[in-house]
């Protein structure tokens, strides 16, 4: 069955995508601005040996460059193709563990368990209605006090039914978080990833309450 753009709430969908190599989101490494995200973290309190998770981690590059700086790191995906390929990239990494999971439908033992959640390109990928329902889930997984860090893209050069990636503005930001968490940061970028449907993009840190 061709699954189309509309079914990114789907795992199917990202899972076909794997398997037929279609990955052009990936940047073989961190995006641009992730120092400056880490030092908004740290400013928020976040200290080395913290426990960080990387929902729809990919080839899990920001999990690895986490472990590097001594966080304990934990990375899924709901395709195996993307986990397998980050063992194959990064089975050094001895911080690192590498799940295949649903974000969606989470292990009950995460709950409360983490410091951060580092969200790259995940918000951004899910379609509006099914935002709520990853906001709870990272919320759920979180430790009173911990941090949902993201860069997500706020304008795009493409519309919503070419999606994904879907453009997220201030004001879904703050209806899908002012539930949950408290505002930390909002800072605004022009984008810095060389990718034409990417506009502006902003840093966002949010603590759980
Ligand atoms: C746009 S990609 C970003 C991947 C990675 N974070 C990166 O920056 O390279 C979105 C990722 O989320 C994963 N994903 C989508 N739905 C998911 C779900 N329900 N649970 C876990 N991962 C999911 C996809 O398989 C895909 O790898």
């Amino acid at each position: 069955m061709q699954l189309t753009n509309h079914d990114a709430a789907n795992p199917s969908y990202w899972q076909a995508r794997w398997r037929e190599g279609r990955t052009g989101w990936d940047l073989g490494g961190v995006h641009p601005l992730f120092s400056e995200l880490m030092q908004e973290a740290h400013a928020a309190g976040l200290k080395p040996n913290a426990r960080v998770i990387e929902p729809g981690c990919g080839r899990a590059h920001t999990g690895a460059a986490l472990a590097k700086m001594n966080y304990i790191v934990t990375a899924f995906d709901v395709s195996k193709e993307a986990v397998d390929a980050a063992k194959v990239l990064y089975a050094n990494e001895t911080k690192l563990e590498l799940v295949v999971a649903d974000l969606f439908a989470l292990p009950s033992n995460w709950s409360n368990s983490f410091d951060a959640v580092y969200d790259r390109a995940v918000l951004c990928a899910l379609p509006q209605a099914s935002r709520p329902s990853y906001v709870h889930a990272c919320a759920k997984i979180l430790k009173t006090g911990g941090l949902f860090l993201s860069i997500p893209f706020t304008k795009l050069h493409i519309s919503a039914s070419e999606g994904p990636p879907f453009a997220v503005d201030e004001a879904n930001l703050e209806s899908l978080f002012e539930a949950d968490f408290e505002k930390v940061c909002h800072i605004e970028k022009q984008h810095s990833v060389k990718d034409s449907k990417i506009a502006c993009e902003m840093l966002i840190v949010w603590r759980k309450k």
